[in-house]
This record gives structure tokens, sequence and C-alpha cells, in this order.
């Protein structure tokens, strides 16, 4: 077999193994509204992010602006009751750093 071919190969087996553990790396909460809301409202554009890969401040931060996309982007924007729940569910597992 060509070197370019097994190259090409190992990186689509690396890609499959890491899809995978992105899908068994579970956000918190699992099945509760908090955590289903944040799928739906902010996992459309993008994948859900985990919270813990932000601090409780990055992600005051970050919902400010994504209110921004989302109403740039024509969805209909977040209620204020949807904005205090997302954000008290990233606050409440974010990262520590
Ligand atoms: C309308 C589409 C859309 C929705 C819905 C959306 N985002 Fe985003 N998001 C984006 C885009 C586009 C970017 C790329 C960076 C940018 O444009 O600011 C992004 C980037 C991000 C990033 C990465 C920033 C970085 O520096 O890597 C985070 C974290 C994030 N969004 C969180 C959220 C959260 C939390 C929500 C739910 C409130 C959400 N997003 C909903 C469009 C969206």
């Amino acid at each position: 077999m060509d070197w370019s071919v097994w190259r090409l190969r190992s990186l689509l087996v690396a890609c499959l193994l890491l899809a995978g553990c992105q899908k068994s790396q579970s956000l918190p909460e699992q099945g509760t509204y908090a955590q289903q809301l944040y799928v739906e409202r902010c996992g459309s554009c993008h994948r859900p992010y985990s919270p813990r890969s932000m601090t409780a401040a990055m992600w005051e931060m970050q919902m400010e602006v994504m209110r921004t996309r989302i109403v740039q982007a024509g969805e209909s924007p977040l209620t204020p009751e949807q904005n205090r729940i997302i954000l008290d569910y990233l606050r409440r597992n974010a990262g520590r750093q």
C-alpha cells in the first residue's frame, strides 16, 4: 500500500475515534429541562459546548455575544427566562479556571 493512502487512513481512524469520544462525553444534568433547553438553544449552529470548558465569567460574556448572534441569524431571541436558565446551568457546571 502507498504511504499517502496509509496516512489518510490513519487520519480517518483518528477522526472517527475523536467523534466517538465527543459523543460519549455527555453534558451534565442529562434529561433536565435546563440541559435540554441548552442543547435546543445553543446546539443548533455548533455543537453544544461542554459547560466545563469555560469559567462562569467567560460564559457570562459568551452569552452576551451569542444573544446577538441568535438575533442576527433571525432565530427567535432568548427570552429573559431562557437566558437565566441557560446561564444558571452553565454557571453551575462551569470550569474552575
Ligand atoms: C445563530 C447561531 C448560533 C447560536 C444559536 C448559538 N451560537 Fe454560539 N457561536 C455562533 C457562531 C457563529 C460562533 C463563532 C464565533 C462568533 O461568531 O462569535 C459561535 C461560537 C460560540 C462559542 C465559542 C467561542 C470561542 O471562542 O471558541 C461558544 C462557547 C458559544 N458559541 C456558545 C453559545 C451558547 C452558550 C449559545 C446559547 C445561548 C450559543 N452559542 C448559540 C453561533 C451561534
